[in-house]
């Protein structure tokens, strides 16, 4: 059926939200993905009525059937972006078209509905403003917001659900990793791989997270921060990390980043290679495997490698390690365009440089 660009939102203000002083308090060192706000968007539809309900309302529990398809099936997706406090006080987005456009490709990949894009973009617009006390002042803060999507049919049957919840929830955020590690150790997973041709990889969905972990574990297991994970067929070509891309920076100054297909097409990485391409420097979107990445670390043709998203921004990589490979990336800590680069995505996010794209949306 067809279904309204976007619609009403009812808004139901909490009645006893978080003190300002213990609001302050939480918001001081949020950390990441550890504190909630007080509104949560909750947006339904069905087969029958397509889109409908659409609510802000006090943050909470929702109840729902034990037979519920995503509780079987993993029929999930979800979004990340973040609400910046600009120089001004206003407050503003970052490409939320983008990831609209992303939320819509990654529901046509798991048989689920699209949201609209105007849609998308007022739920956004809609928690934001009814929390935008929670946004941390600190240096680096933002909040960061989790838009996501579940079948909620109550039904076993395998296939697409007639029924699903659109929600939205909002978390200050600080560093992703602890302690703002000025390079994270990267453990190739020998035994797994994040995504296979014809497979998710290029969605967000939750699934995807899921069958990361046991490797991310085992990365934790092994001293390391992050997993990066290779290539499904020939377990040879570099692909990201789960949940970040991957960036290479050479000694004649040039840039490469595998390139799309079975990865996550990040919105940092494509804003980080628009960036650098401005800035003259050669970026290729090309195959690397785990043998060159060695070789070029070991001679030194390979200067820097960084990894990038929403939640991590641009985070060095000091080091590699794995059965077969122990290397380290440089001088083991953040690298010169990798911290130029990164001081240049943040500003523009900020509000505190130009702006030549067009990527910062202001919104009050
Ligand atoms: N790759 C994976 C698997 C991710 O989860 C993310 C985070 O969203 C990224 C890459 C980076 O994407 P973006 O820059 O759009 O946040
Ligand atoms: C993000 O950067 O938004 C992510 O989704 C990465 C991770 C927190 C899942």
């Amino acid at each position: 059926m067809a279904t309204a660009l976007t619609l009403p939102f009812e808004v139901q203000a909490h009645p006893a939200p978080v003190s300002d002083a213990e609001r302050t308090r939480l918001i001081a060192d949020p950390g990441f993905g550890k504190i909630f706000t007080d509104h949560m968007v909750v947006v339904r539809y069905s087969v029958d009525k397509g889109w409908h309900d659409a609510q802000v309302k006090p943050r909470g529990p929702i109840a729902i059937d034990p037979a519920c398809a995503v509780l079987h099936y993993a029929q999930e997706i979800f979004e990340g972006l973040k609400a910046y406090r600009m120089p001004d006080g206003n407050v503003s987005l970052f490409r939320p078209e983008a990831n609209a456009r992303r939320f819509a490709d990654s529901a046509r990949r798991l048989a689920m509905p699209e949201v609209p894009e105007e849609l998308f973009l007022e739920s956004i617009r809609a928690i934001v403003e009814a929390d935008r006390s929670w946004i941390p002042t600190v240096e680096g803060g933002s909040l960061y917001l989790r838009p996501f999507m579940f079948a909620s049919e109550v039904f076993l049957g395998v296939k697409p659900a007639s029924e699903y919840y659109y929600m939205v929830i909002a978390s200050p955020a600080g560093a992703y990793f602890k302690g703002g590690a000025p390079a994270v150790s990267l453990w190739v997973s020998d035994d797994y791989s994040r995504a296979g041709p014809g497979g998710t990889g290029a969605a967000k969905c939750g699934g995807n997270y899921a069958a990361s972990l046991l490797p991310q574990s085992q990365a934790i297991a092994q001293g390391c921060d992050q997993v990066v994970f290779l290539d499904a067929a020939e377990h040879k070509w570099v692909e990201e990390l789960g949940g970040m891309n991957v960036f290479f920076v050479f000694e004649d100054g040039s840039m490469l980043t595998p390139p799309l297909g079975t990865i996550l097409p990040g919105i940092t990485r494509d804003s980080l290679m628009t960036l650098a391409r401005d800035a003259g420097i050669a970026v290729r979107e090309e195959r690397y495997s785990i043998d060159q990445w060695k070789a070029d670390a070991e001679s030194g043709r390979l200067r820097e490698a960084f990894a990038c998203g929403t939640a991590a921004v641009v985070t060095p990589i000091g080091a590699v390690r794995g059965t077969s490979v122990d290397f380290k990336i440089g001088n083991g800590g953040p690298g010169v365009l990798t911290s130029e680069l990164r001081a240049k995505l943040v500003a523009i996010q900020r509000g505190e440089a130009a702006d030549p794209h067009g990527w910062v949306k202001r919104l009050f």
